[in-house]
Order: C-alpha cells, then structure tokens, then sequence
C-alpha cells in the first residue's frame, strides 16, 4: 500500500497523491487467535492486538465480504512514517480492507475500498489515493466516500522532507477557523480547479495552483518549522506545500529532459526523500487460492 499526500495546497480534504513508498502485509490464516507482527515505523508502538489498525480493517472488509477468518498471523513490514502526513493510517486501513478480499479469493473492488476506508478514516481523501494510485479527487455523498482518479503528466516527482516530530491530525485540524473570508474561498476554488490542469498536463503552472489560503497558514503555531521550509522552498520558485495536515512538507515538480529542478537537502533533524507518484494503489500479490494474502504495490 503506498504513502499518500493529501490537500496539495488548495484541495483541502479533496485532493490526494498516491507516492512510491510502501507499507506490505502479509496475513497467514490459521494458528491460534489474532498475532500481529511489526517490524519498520510503529514498531514497538502500536498495538498486537485486535485493536491495530490493520486488524480492524481486515475484520471490517472480511464482515462486508462475508468471510469467515477468525484466526490469522499477520506481519506487517511499514516504511511510510507515522503521524507525518503521509496517509500511513490510511495505508493501513487501505491493505486491511485489501487483504480480505485477499483472503476471500475476490478481486479489487476499488470503489467499495474507497467507501469501506472512508468510514474508518473519517476522511476520503488519504484512502482514496492510496486506493486508485495516481492524482485522486475525493468527495463525501450522502455519507459514502467516493474518488476519481487521473494520470499525473509524465515525469512528476514528489519530494518529501520529513521531521523527526509528529503532529496529531486532531491538534492541526483544530487549529483552522469555523469561518473563512469568501475572496480566500474563492481563491482556494480557482487554485483547486487550476491543480488538476497542472499536475496532468501543464505543470509548468504548479507553483500558482498550489496556492493555499485556506488551512496551512493556520497550522503555523504546532509546526513552526514547517511553515517556515514551505515559505523558503516557494520563496526558491519550488511548489511546497503542507503534506496532509503536516509536519512534512511536499515539492511537487516535473523531471523533463532539459530542466532538473535542484532541491536543496533537507534542514538538520530532516529526511529528504525523492518519490516517484505510485501509479496503481494497493495491489494484491497472492490470495487465497495459496493460503496467503500479501497486499502491497509494485
Ligand atoms: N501501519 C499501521 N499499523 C497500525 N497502526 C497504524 C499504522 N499506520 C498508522 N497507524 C495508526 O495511525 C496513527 C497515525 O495516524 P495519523 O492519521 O495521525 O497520521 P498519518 O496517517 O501518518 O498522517 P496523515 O493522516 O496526516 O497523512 C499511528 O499513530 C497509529 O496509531
Ligand atoms: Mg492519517
């Protein structure tokens, strides 16, 4: 299941980018009761239990797909960092769900994994990018998550540079205001619109459509620092923005033939990584038929 990044700068709760950077399970039925093991990000920290999140998304998709596996081993081998915002949660609902219809011996029904992970997530947009692959456009109706995916121009690159700190989602969402001026809502519209051109076909146009006026500002107070990289990277002309509710911050730019954008190394106590954009979301490796169910993607 691969890492996303939500938002983009303008696509609040909308907009999601499936990168190359990937979670894998692998769930063996049988043994005795529920045995989760963990090795990378979150080991040692989350939950062996039926409460991991993994766990209770395999439980959800098993009862939608009417399939009975009480027991199982499941070994979860974790690259995308925890607490980033970088849809780590949501690449463990996304491969939970998955690995059911893994087991069940069924194929991907991508649609009802973007409904199924939106209610356990809360919010579409994380799950539907690492649900479809590629640039994804989430919405809520009537209650159901629903998304449609389109191709990223050729040659996209993500850049994340992440910090050793974590911000909770619930602390950075809380800072936004109830109420927003209508110019800046109206800006962050046009943006919105303007980020599906370029990040498909004209991404010469990034900087502009990754304006934000709506939530990064607003973050400021619990991710100084990060606030502080996104004004200096846009400030060099690179296209930053927030990843998800933060801290880490994303450079959207595209490798052409001619130009190489050069970015700077991450800040002291930062990682940069330079992420190819995950073309198909999480993939299934073997089912069932073998007695295995092993989601990851290629
Ligand atoms: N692979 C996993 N296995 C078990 N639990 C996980 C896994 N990934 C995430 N979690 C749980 O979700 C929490 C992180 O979720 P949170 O939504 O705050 O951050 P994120 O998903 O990494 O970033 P964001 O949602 O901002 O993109 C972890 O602390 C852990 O409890
Ligand atoms: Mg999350």
């Amino acid at each position: 299941m691969p890492a996303t990044s939500a938002n983009l700068g303008p696509g609040f709760d909308a907009f999601g980018l499936a990168l190359a950077l990937y979670d894998e399970l692998t769930v063996l039925p049988g043994g005795s009761g529920v045995s989760v093991e963990v090795s990378g990000a979150g080991a040692g920290e989350v939950a062996l239990d039926e409460s991991h999140l993994v766990v209770r998304a395999l439980r959800a998709g098993l009862d939608a797909l009417g399939v009975s596996v009480p027991e199982f081993v499941l070994k979860c081998t974790n690259r995308v960092p925890h607490g980033r915002g970088l849809g780590s949660s949501s690449a463990a609902i996304v491969g939970g769900i998955a690995a059911a219809y893994g087991l069940a011996g069924v194929a991907l029904d991508r649609e009802h994994i973007v409904a199924l992970a939106n209610e356990l997530e809360g919010h579409p947009d994380n799950v539907a990018a690492a649900a479809l692959g590629g640039f994804t456009t989430a919405w809520v109706d009537g209650g159901v998550g629903r998304a449609v995916r389109a191709e990223p121009v050729e040659g996209l690159r993500a850049t994340v540079y992440v910090p050793e700190v974590r911000v909770l989602t619930k602390q950075a969402r809380g800072l936004l205001p109830d109420v927003v001026p209508h110019a800046d809502a109206a800006a962050n519209a046009g943006r919105a619109a303007l980020l599906v051109t370029a990040i498909t076909s004209r991404p010469g146009l990034l900087m502009t459509a990754t304006e934000d006026r709506l939530h990064q500002e607003h973050r400021e107070p619990v991710m100084p620092e990060t606030l502080a990289l996104v004004h200096k990277l846009r400030g060099s002309g690179l296209a930053a923005v927030v990843s998800g509710a933060g801290p880490t911050v994303l450079v959207l730019d595209a490798l052409s033939g001619k130009k190489i954008p050069v970015l700077p190394a991450a800040p002291d106590g930062w990682t940069r990584l330079d992420l190819a954009i995950d073309p198909a979301g999480v993939q299934v490796w073997s089912t069932a038929l073998d007695g295995e169910s092993s989601p990851r993607a290629e």
